[in-house]
């Protein structure tokens, strides 16, 4: 059975104070220890001391974007080495926003997801479909692409550290979420991809879904065979909304795996 995984991206927003008063808020909410795997993914400012807060705690640390390189002349960028360093378990790699706004191919968020599995760094690949691509008949097209070549550099081996995480364009911070069954008709597909890639390990890959996840709608993605988590934006700016979606997320609604 797959832990389930409840990840707060933070995208551009949350200074330093605001993610450490956060976060005192949010560990007096969720339960300890807590039948899922919960990431807080703040800006890159935030890291060094949001892994301070959350050391001993079972809340664990995420970053939203990584370089491949270990080192050397790339102005702005961080290496999988430093944001170990400051205490991240996980990173996010080809969020959609990165991918339309600042170009990035799945090629370079190949070698990213690489470069973190080899810092003992857990990549969170995201993948998505947009309007048109969905309208067109094309979604499974987009995504068997975006994963080949996302997940080409991961060894054969080492499937079984991933996380994927399916979230539809159309649904990211529009307040249109995917219904449960359109959700999972994808989630089921990326299974399938992941195991002519991965094989038996396909099955131990935790598959979050995105794009408006919020309290209403959890327990019902959840409920679905291969929904195993969700990576959560606007909802997760409040630490009340986010402790809630992650209380939500472990009632049993479906059979279990
Ligand atoms: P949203 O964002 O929950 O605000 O739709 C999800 C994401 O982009 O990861």
């Amino acid at each position: 059975m797959r832990r389930p995984i409840l990840a707060a991206n933070w995208k551009m927003q949350m200074g330093v104070a605001e993610a450490i008063a956060y976060a005192d808020r949010f560990l007096g909410l969720i339960a300890e220890p807590t039948a899922v795997d919960v990431i807080l993914a703040p800006p890159a400012t935030a890291l060094d001391a949001l892994g301070q807060r959350l050391a001993q705690s079972p809340v664990a640390l995420a970053a939203q974007n990584v370089h491949p390189a270990a080192g050397g002349a790339f102005t702005g960028e961080l290496s999988a080495g430093m944001l170990s360093e400051v205490g991240c378990r996980y990173a996010i790699v080809g969020h959609s926003e990165r991918r339309t706004l600042l170009g990035e191919t799945s090629e370079f968020v190949g070698a990213k997801a690489r470069a973190l599995l080899e810092a003992g760094i857990t990549p969170i690949v995201c993948c998505g479909e947009t309007d048109d691509e969905r309208e067109s008949g094309r979604t499974f097209d987009v995504i068997s692409e975006q994963l080949e070549i996302s997940l080409g550099e991961i060894p054969a081996d080492r499937g079984a550290d991933l996380v994927v995480a399916y979230e539809p364009i159309w649904a990211i911070g529009t307040g249109k979420t995917a219904t449960p069954e359109t959700a999972q008709e994808v989630h089921a597909m990326i299974r399938e991809r992941l195991r002519d890639r991965f094989g038996d390990a396909a099955a131990e890959i935790r598959i979050q879904y995105g794009g408006s996840v919020k309290p209403d709608n959890v327990a019902a993605l959840m409920s679905q065979t291969d929904i195993d988590g969700a990576l959560v934006g606007g909802a997760s700016l409040d630490p009340e909304s986010f402790a809630e979606i992650v209380r939500l997320s472990v009632i049993p609604t479906g059979d279990p795996q």
